[in-house]
């Protein structure tokens, strides 16, 4: 299973490299990812909800963004922190990262989170839409690590996706709840195997209390999960 998971891992990453210039689609509601006005509202106002309460959180000091992306939530980090180290395995995504971040306080940094191990540490980790694609049996160390990330006193940030069938493309199949492979599209219809997990927030916080953590997760109405964590002492 191991070697199988290994092999969807990098399958997960050769599909962000290869999105990379129509990752934003699903972001922006654009193409395949348009679900119809109504849709696209809520999309939108849940988006802004979830952004109020990141702004409400202010991630101040050090700050450490896991697959930071194209970097949609760079920016917000950068307005508050003293210095952001975002990270992620995809050149293709960091070069528009960067290309749309200049600020003196952004370090972009290419490396695999599962092989990656912290060398500073930080006041604020945040990931965005990143903990859905982390494998159940890496949840552990993946929680492990983010505690070893942290300074004394340091917060993590989480938003992610809640179940919805009007969350992805319009030709991705919503997978079964307890099944955490999914298949997924390109817009030239290549297709790639990826880790997906849909959250709830009772659930994710539930699961956080047992990896040790005092996590406060709330969901809005359809489609994001968001919340701080801190580890229990
Ligand atoms: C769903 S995107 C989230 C990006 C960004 N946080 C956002 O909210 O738009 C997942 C990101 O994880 C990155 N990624 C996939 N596998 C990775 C790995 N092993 N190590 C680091 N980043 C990885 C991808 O390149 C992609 O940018």
């Amino acid at each position: 299973m191991s070697e199988e998971l290994d092999g969807v891992l990098s399958e997960q990453a050769r599909y962000y490299r290869a999105r990379a210039p129509e990752y934003e689609d699903w972001w922006y509601r654009r193409g395949r990812y348009d679900h119809g006005p109504e849709a696209n509202a809520r999309w939108f106002a849940e988006a802004a909800e979830v952004q109020a309460a990141l702004e409400r959180f202010k991630p101040c000091g050090r700050v450490l963004e896991l697959a930071c992306g194209t970097g949609l939530w760079t920016g917000r980090l950068a307005a508050h922190a003293d210095s952001v180290t975002a990270i992620d395995a995809a050149p293709e995504v960091l070069e528009i990262a960067r290309a749309k971040l200049t600020a003196a306080n952004v370090c972009h940094v290419e490396a695999d989170l599962f092989a990656w191990e912290p060398e500073e540490a930080y006041d604020v980790c945040f990931f965005a839409f990143w903990l859905s694609h982390v494998p159940r049996q890496r949840s552990r160390p993946f929680w492990e690590k983010v505690r070893r990330a942290l300074a004394p006193g340091g917060r993590v940030y989480i938003v992610d996706s809640a179940r919805s069938p009007r969350a992805s493309a319009r030709d991705h199949l919503l997978q079964d709840p307890a099944e955490e492979l999914a298949a997924r599209r390109l817009a030239d219809g290549r297709e790639f195997r990826i880790v997906k997990h849909w959250f709830d927030a009772t659930t994710l916080q539930r699961e956080l209390a047992d990896l040790g953590w005092n996590a406060d997760i709330e969901a809005t109405r359809e489609f994001f999960v968001y919340g701080h964590a801190a580890p229990i002492a």
